[in-house]
Parts: structure tokens; C-alpha cells; sequence
């Protein structure tokens, strides 16, 4: 429940990036020593990866932010469809199955709201290391005696694949000779994946830039390692200081991932500022609209369209957001619209009327970053938003609704 209306002011710290932590937790894998994982956000998403972990005979647990992951016992090569199918992450195992045990057997993830996501640019850069894949009962059963180095091109239709380039890159750490990925995805995920994986012995060059080698080694050791800051919720806690014309200092931000985000709220009419390790944003005097696509790091990043739709709603003109990496992630856009919002989809293109004000409403979350969105849309709404399905928000955010309220939200949870 949110009751809007408050400018927010204050400070916030940042939680350890989703998106990094799920592809470590399973590089985990690889090794047959301990590792101590740092600065790991306690989501529903990262349990669900500890639980894989564990069915798997891994013995990882997370306490009060760290994740130790003990020597493997007995490592099962088969990652079952319950768990899975509830997260499309967990695929990220097979790589390290197929890099340690030369065979995995792991259920297909399936769809999800938000698009099709196919997992073909995984399958091909495994087949280019040499594995034999076959697809039974919805399970992906791949098997490599021997994994090879070997040059890929692992472009799709929508440009690179985040999880593909990690899962290749995992498994590409124990193959004989070189790898090369082109078109490598170059978030800053990957990035901080190749570093921990160096950490752990690998010798991986290129990382954040779109070709990645790989030369293969026997063995891969135990490490510590401290999860990168999570962008994406920057993103969204800056939206929200924009979005109620407040002020917010937010710590622990890793500015250099910033960029795209910096660049659109700043023509949105953000004051932003850089100090050590920190970012002040404040509203500066009026809302401007703009145009933004989502596209591949650098470019803007799709799981922060979501939440600067609920910006362009109380923006007065037009803006127009093109969706480039999941042309359906527009679920949001129905129950924005159910606030008031004047917005019209058309195709991958959504084009915002900005309108004075939203009027709180019952709003359902699709998705992460469409939960984000609302929530957001509810601390600018006139009179109480009630937001339903707030578990996929915890999938993706660590105490939102804790952060917001210290920086003055009135929001508060009541039971579904
Ligand atoms: N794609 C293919 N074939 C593949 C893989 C991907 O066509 O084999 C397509 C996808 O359908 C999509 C595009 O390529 O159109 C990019 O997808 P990508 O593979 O990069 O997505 P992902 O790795 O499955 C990660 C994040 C997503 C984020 C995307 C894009 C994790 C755990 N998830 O997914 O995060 O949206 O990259 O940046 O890293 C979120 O946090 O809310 C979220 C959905």
C-alpha cells in the first residue's frame, strides 16, 4: 500500500546486483573448494539459486550478507524442472555442470511475461565447445567428454545474451585450448561474472567488451569475491527522488554503470551529482519529456523501462520509449493506464501523453520491474495505490519498501 504524495528526501544505500549474484552463486560449481561470496542481497531470486545449489549437493548458505558454498560432495548433473521453471536464471547452471562434470541434464526454463526468451545462442555456443545436445521431456541433456575451445559468434536477433554469454564463458573455463565469444554481451554482470571466474584461476581476457577469449585451464580453486552494486535499483531509487521532486543521496554506486540512465534522467530535469562512491540526485525545477530505446549495455537497459514509463506518465508532452530487447516487456502499460496514465502501445513503441497527476488504484505487478514501476507510480499518485503480487518484486530488490520509507514514503505492507 501506498499512500503518495511525499517529496523523498534522505539517503540510501545500494544492495549487491541481482543479475551479478545469480550467474557467481553458480559458477560456485566449478570448484571443489570453498568460496565466500560478499555483499549478496537476500532476494527470493538468490534462495531460489541457493536452493538449486543445494539440490544439486552444493552446500551453500547465506547469512547477514555473504554466501559460503563448501567443497562439493557428490555434484548431480541434473537440475530438475520445480526448480527451474521458477526462475529463468537457474539455466546458468549448465554451463559449470557442463565445464565440471562434461554432462548436465537441466530443464528448459520456458517463457515468461515479458517474452519468449529463447535459450538457442546458449545451445549454440555449447554445440561450438563440442557438446552433443538433445532436448527430452523439456529437459536439455548436453554431454562433451571432451570440451574444446573454439571461436563463436553468439549475436541473436536482439544483439548479445547476458546469461548465454555467461553460461558459455563458465563452461569455456575448463575446455582445452582457446575460446573466443564475439558479440559477448558486455554488462557490467558479465564483467564482474569473468572476474570472479579469474579469481577462481580462469584466464579470461576482453571481459566488457564484445569478443572474450577464454583459454581453458584443468582447474579451478576456491575465492572470495564481492558483488558489484546493483544498477538497476540505482536506477529505480533515482527515478523515484525524480518522480516525487525529491532529493536523494544514494550510496555505494558504481557510477561507471550508469551512464545511459544518467544521460535520460538528466534531460528528463535531474540535478545529479558524483561524489565517492556516491550519487546525489534532486528534481531541478520541471519534468521534461523524452525518447529512449532499450538496447544492450551501454545502451539504456530494458529493466529500467519499466519504471521511467511511470516517470513519463506525470511528464507533461510526449515521450516515446522503444522496447529493443523484449518488444512484449509492456504489462505495465494496462495498469499504469489504470491510474490515469495516458498511454498507447503500439507494437514496440510506447507512446506517453504526460497528464498532471495518477490517481492511486489497485494495480497488479506482472513482473519484477513492472512491480518497480507501480510501486513507483504510487508514490506520485494522488490517495492510496495498492499494489498486488509484491512477490516479484522481492525477487529483484532487497527491502525496497524499508528504503523507501526511510527516505519518508508512506508505504506499508498488508497481507494478500
Ligand atoms: N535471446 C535469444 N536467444 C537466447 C538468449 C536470448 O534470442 O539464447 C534474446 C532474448 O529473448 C532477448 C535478448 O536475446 O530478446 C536478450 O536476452 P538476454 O539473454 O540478454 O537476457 P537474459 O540473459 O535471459 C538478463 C537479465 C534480465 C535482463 C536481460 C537483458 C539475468 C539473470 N537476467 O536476462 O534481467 O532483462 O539480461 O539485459 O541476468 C530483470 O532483472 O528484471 C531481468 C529480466
Amino acid at each position: 500500500m501506498i499512500e503518495g504524495g511525499v517529496r523523498l528526501k534522505g539517503e540510501v544505500t545500494l544492495s549487491g546486483a541481482k543479475n551479478a549474484v545469480l550467474p557467481i552463486l553458480a559458477a560456485t560449481l566449478l570448484t571443489d573448494e570453498p568460496c565466500v561470496i560478499k555483499g549478496v542481497p537476500n532476494l527470493r531470486d538468490t534462495n531460489t539459486m541457493l536452493k538449486i545449489l543445494r539440490a544439486l549437493g552444493k552446500n551453500a548458505e547465506l547469512n547477514k550478507g555473504i554466501v559460503t558454498a563448501l567443497p562439493n560432495k557428490h555434484i548431480s548433473y541434473i537440475a530438475d524442472y520445480k526448480l527451474v521453471s521458477t526462475m529463468r536464471a537457474s539455466f546458468c547452471v549448465l554451463g559449470p555442470l557442463l565445464g565440471k562434470l562434461k554432462k548436465a541434464k537441466v530443464s528448459l526454463p520456458g517463457g515468461c511475461v515479458i517474452g519468449i526468451r529463447p535459450v538457442d545462442l546458449h545451445l549454440k555456443g555449447f554445440k561450438a565447445l563440442g557438446a552433443k545436445i538433445n532436448i527430452e521431456s523439456g529437459y536439455v541433456i548436453a554431454k562433451a567428454p571432451r570440451l574444446k575451445g573454439n571461436h563463436m559468434y553468439l549475436g541473436g536477433t536482439y544483439g548479445s545474451s547476458v546469461l548465454a554469454t555467461d553460461n558459455v564463458m563458465m563452461a569455456a573455463t575448463l575446455a582445452q585450448g582457446v575460446t573466443v565469444i564475439e558479440s559477448a554481451a558486455c554488462e557490467p554482470e558479465v564483467v564482474d561474472l569473468a572476474e570472479f571466474l579469474i579469481k577462481m584461476g580462469a584466464k579470461i581476457k576482453g571481459h566488457g567488451t564484445p569478443i572474450i577469449e577464454i583459454e581453458g585451464v584443468k582447474y579451478l580453486h576456491g575465492a572470495g569475491h564481492t558483488i558489484i552494486p546493483d544498477r538497476i535499483e540505482a536506477g529505480t531509487l533515482m527515478v523515484a527522488a525524480l518522480i516525487t521532486k525529491g532529493d536523494i543521496l544514494i550510496k555505494n554506486v558504481s557510477f561507471q554503470h550508469l551512464g545511459a540512465l544518467i544521460d535520460k534522467l538528466e534531460e528528463a530535469g535531474a540535478w545529479i551529482s558524483r561524489t565517492d562512491g556516491s550519487v546525489h540526485i534532486r528534481f531541478k525545477k520541471r519534468l521534461k519529456p523524452i525518447n529512449l530505446t532499450t538496447l544492450p549495455y551501454p545502451g539504456f537497459p530494458t529493466d529500467m523501462q519499466a519504471q521511467m514509463m511511470s516517470l513519463m506518465t506525470v511528464t507533461p508532452g510526449i515521450s516515446v520509449i522503444t522496447e529493443k530487447i523484449y518488444p512484449d516487456r509492456f504489462m505495465h502499460v494496462a495498469e499504469l493506464n489504470r491510474m490515469g496514465a495516458h498511454i498507447q502501445r503500439e507494437g514496440p513503441h510506447a507512446i506517453v501523453e504526460g497528464i498532471r497527476g495518477l490517481s492511486g488504484a489497485p494495480v497488479m505487478a506482472s513482473d519484477l520491474r513492472a512491480s518497480a514501476c507501480l510501486v513507483l507510480a504510487g508514490l506520485v499518485a494522488r490517495g492510496k495505490t495498492e499494489v498486488s503480487r509484491i512477490y516479484h518484486l522481492e525477487r529483484g530488490y532487497e527491502n525496497l519498501e524499508a528504503k523507501l520509507e526511510a527516505l519518508g514514503a508512506k508505504i506499508w505492507r498488508e497481507k494478500e
